[in-house]
């Protein structure tokens, strides 16, 4: 299916490409992040973006106020450690200003944390980089007040947004080995990706009673059989997500960051980039179950292969849905700006969503993504008769 819109930019500087691919629209309004990654392609968006409006229609719960909007996504061809990186984002999203305004709410994903993308908002005269919404809301001035409560909540050293959509992937690993008949505290888990999605799911299982015994970030892989100690690698984190080596304790080895996948485990969590499991990366795969904290990081091929040797996949638009449905929660007024609040309603919700797409998958045989994505499409029909027409 093509996209509604989509923008390709050239920064006149650097001549490095920005993407903007508007998928759909609900109301006249779309959601989805911005990531900065060296080599970002506008396919690679355009799959995003498509990822988007099929989160957004997930989470209908015809109960909430939240209304899901459609799917949006941004992503800029440069390294999030590049010294230009923050000026080309400057560049970019001056460039695309009026669609933020207008069309397209935003925020955080891979290689962008939100604190960055909110005081360049700021520089270019926007509240945030959430606007858009704000047109359609009956009490705005109330929103824009829940969602700086929410935004200034600390949970343990971390801002409770970019714990949402962890917590999220978390349950969606503890629900699932519960069906699979797996006792938390004797699971492992293996996660790719130490920032806002990786090290959020690696507090919360941990938090549950799993083993995390390994984690990757850039700069490569740091593994305990025994476990790892989740919280003293989060506090030993930079602005890219890489921990910083000197904490490790005795029993931590590392190694290159591709041996992720190596490691026998239970749990298998993707929660960096794009792509990361080929067809070819899956015979070296021994997890009960793969669970996408990442955005698109299987291959088609790669989990046609895994299905066929048992191993499910819990796809990315299911299992790490909660941050983008977090937003418009407390945005439409459905929970407290409180980590109670929030936690309480993630859990009632992925527990909804797992069960009800793993009892379709049981019964039919077929995936899970082919049973969230036919749940989704039934949302999203329900969402279009609310909304009216679309566009
Ligand atoms: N942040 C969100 O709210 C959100 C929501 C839904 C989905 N996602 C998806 O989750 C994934 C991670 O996003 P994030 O926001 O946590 O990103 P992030 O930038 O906060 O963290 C990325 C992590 O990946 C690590 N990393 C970078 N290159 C790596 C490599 N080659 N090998 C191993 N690790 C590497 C970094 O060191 C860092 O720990 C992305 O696919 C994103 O689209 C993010």
């Amino acid at each position: 299916m093509s996209s509604l819109l989509e923008i390709t930019w050239t920064d006149p500087v650097t001549s490095r490409k920005g993407y903007v691919v508007i998928d759909t629209l609900v109301r006249g309004l779309a959601s989805g992040g911005l990531r900065l990654r060296d080599g970002c392609t506008l396919d690679e968006v355009r799959g995003l973006a498509q990822g988007m409006t099929r989160k957004e229609s997930l989470v209908y719960d015809p109960a909430d106020r939240y209304l899901p909007l459609g799917g949006g996504k941004g992503g800029i061809d440069i390294d999030p450690g590049d010294p230009e990186a923050p000026e080309v984002l400057r560049r970019f999203l001056a460039a695309v200003r009026p669609i933020v305004k207008e069309q397209w709410n935003t925020g955080e994903d891979f290689g962008l944390r939100q604190e960055t993308l909110d005081k360049v908002a700021a520089d270019l005269g926007l509240a945030s980089t959430v606007e858009a919404v704000f047109a359609i809301l009956p009490d705005a001035d109330a929103a824009r007040q829940r969602l700086a409560e929410a935004f200034a909540v600390n949970v343990d050293g971390l801002c409770l947004a970019d714990l949402v959509g962890g917590y999220g992937v978390a349950q969606a690993c503890l629900v699932t080995a519960e069906r699979m008949g797996l006792d938390h505290e004797r699971v492992t888990a293996v996660v790719q990706g130490f920032g806002s999605i990786g090290g959020a799911v690696a507090r919360y299982l941990a938090a549950a009673g799993v083993r995390v015994i390994a984690v990757a970030d850039r700069d490569g892989l740091i593994r305990n059989d025994a476990g790892l100690d989740v919280e003293l690698l989060l506090g030993a984190r930079d602005g890219l997500g890489v921990i910083d080596r000197a904490v490790l304790r005795p029993g931590d080895r590392t190694g290159p960051r591709e041996a992720w996948l190596d490691v026998p485990c239970d749990l298998l969590v993707p929660a960096a980039m794009s792509y990361v499991i080929t067809e070819a990366d899956t015979s070296r795969i021994t997890a009960r179950v793969v669970v996408e904290g990442a955005n698109m990081p299987t291959l088609p091929e790669a989990e046609a292969a895994l299905v066929t040797r048992g191993i499910p996949v819990v796809p990315d638009f299911l299992a790490n849905v909660m941050t983008n449905a977090w937003w418009w929660w407390i945005v439409f007024g459905d929970i407290e700006p409180t980590a109670a609040s929030s936690y309480s309603k993630i859990d009632s919700t992925m527990r909804r969503l797992v069960e009800a797409v793993s009892v379709e998958a049981d019964r039919t045989g077929r995936t899970l993504r082919a049973c969230a994505l036919q749940l989704a499409r039934r949302n999203a029909e329900a969402v279009t008769e609310r909304a009216g027409v679309t566009g």
